[in-house]
């Protein structure tokens, strides 16, 4: 099927120039549409929306959970994170195959305050353990100001924003965070302790769309390194280290016993930050809650043995809301918030570039982009799926 379009879709062009554009690392790079066409075929959000469902109504979860799971999945080919959305519906089938993922959770509060609680995922998807948690939060914010909630027993939730945007519609403000497995040296180690562990912060405007920065707290995350992978390609610098250390470009470095580098590469330019930013999301999604934590946390890939003697149960996730009025009014709050953001829009650019961009916009783009012109695929993430339909008796 490369090189064709479903019926009923079509290829558009992104930019006003009329070419193509693709996302690599965080920014649009020009793309001739020829290439884009050899790689891509495009399916419509609702498409790639009903098939997850249906994959996940297949494995036994219920109606409101298939469809929680599916709008968390798709949620990030929307927001153009294709690393995190249907890319990966295989990988979660295959974890709930070695029954490493219970698709009929009893998710419940285990302990709690009126402003924090704790929340048992039941070894339930993270798409759907994630926004169940963060509800609560949310709740916890309407009584009291402010809701904290730490998850354990879960599993991979996929993008942090989408779960942390949940509080945007309550004029809250959101925060989800969640560890992964140790694939990051710590500064001055060899050994993998860390997850890529993202951190996301969704803050409400007023005339402006909101701020929304959601990244791992790597210098890249892994998903980059696939890609770089499979076009042969090196990574930049302060990406990768060896397994004795040194600094390398090789995108295949994690494969032969090297490391993926905290945010800011090596010392000298800050990986002691991204190191302490990475321990924070740990210990908030992992310590507090009685998950695990550091090397102990469960890998995605289902054939990858999980680690022996685990302090704790499943994966961990942090979320967070705030009441904005629990600090001032909204409307005050919004007129400022917009302010703050036309002013750093409007901020003097760098030689070569055309605007100075807030977090949030790229994603708030594509999902324009996307909702109106569809989701591209590449070819191996379409066999993939097609696969798993064949297995489960549905077409993509
Ligand atoms: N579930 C997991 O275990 C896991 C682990 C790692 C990452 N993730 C997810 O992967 C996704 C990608 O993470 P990433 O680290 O590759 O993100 P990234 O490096 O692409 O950074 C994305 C963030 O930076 C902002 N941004 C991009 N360019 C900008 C600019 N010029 N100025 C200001 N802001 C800019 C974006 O709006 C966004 O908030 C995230 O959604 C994250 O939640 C999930």
């Amino acid at each position: 099927m490369s090189g064709l379009l479903l019926p009923g879709t079509r290829l558009v062009p992104i930019t006003q120039k009329g070419e193509m554009s693709i996302r690599l690392f965080g920014i649009w790079y020009p793309v001739s549409i020829p290439y884009f066409c050899s790689m891509n075929i495009i399916y419509t959000y609702d498409q790639l929306f009903s098939f997850s469902k249906n994959i996940f109504l297949k494995i036994g979860c219920n109606e409101a959970d298939a469809i929680t799971a599916a709008g968390s999945l798709v949620a990030a080919d929307l927001r153009g994170v294709d690393s995190h959305g249907v890319a990966r519906l295989g990988g979660y089938i295959r974890l709930w195959e070695v029954q490493r993922v219970n698709a009929q959770p009893a998710i419940a509060i285990t302990h709690e305050t009126p402003s924090t609680a704790v929340v048992d995922g039941d070894r339930g998807l993270g798409l759907v353990v994630a926004p169940y948690a963060m509800q609560v939060a949310i709740d916890k914010a309407k009584q009291v100001g402010s809701g904290w909630v730490s998850v354990k027993n879960s599993n991979h939730f996929g993008i942090a924003g989408h779960h942390a945007m949940m509080a945007l519609q309550h004029d809250m403000i959101g925060i989800a965070m969640t560890n992964a497995s140790a694939l990051v040296a710590p500064t001055f180690s060899t050994e993998k302790l860390l997850g890529t562990n993202p951190i996301a912060v969704a803050i409400p405007g007023g005339t402006e769309p909101a701020f929304v920065a959601d990244f791992a707290t790597t210098t890249a995350a892994n998903g980059k390194l696939e890609i770089l992978q499979r076009k042969k390609m090196s990574t930049p610098n302060g990406w990768v280290q060896t397994k004795e250390g040194q600094p390398s470009v090789n995108a295949n470095e994690l494969k032969e016993g090297g490391a993926l580098l905290p945010l800011g590469g090596d010392r000298e330019h800050g990986s002691h930050k991204g190191y302490a930013l990475g321990a924070i999301v740990d210990i908030f999604s992992g310590v507090l809650s009685g998950a695990n934590y550091g090397p102990w946390v469960p890998p995605f890939p289902a054939y990858v043995p999980i680690p022996e003697n685990m302090p704790g149960e499943g994966i961990g996730h942090f979320f967070g809301a705030m009441r904005i009025d629990a600090f001032r009014t909204a409307d005050e709050f919004k007129v400022h918030m917009d302010k703050w953001i036309s002013r750093f829009r409007s901020a003097k650019t760098v030689a070569g570039e055309e605007k100075v961009i807030v977090p949030g916009d790229p994603e708030r783009a594509m999902e324009v982009e996307r909702k109106s012109n569809g989701i591209p695929l590449l070819q191996s993430v379409i066999d993939d799926l097609e696969a798993l339909g064949l297995k489960f008796n549905l077409t993509l």
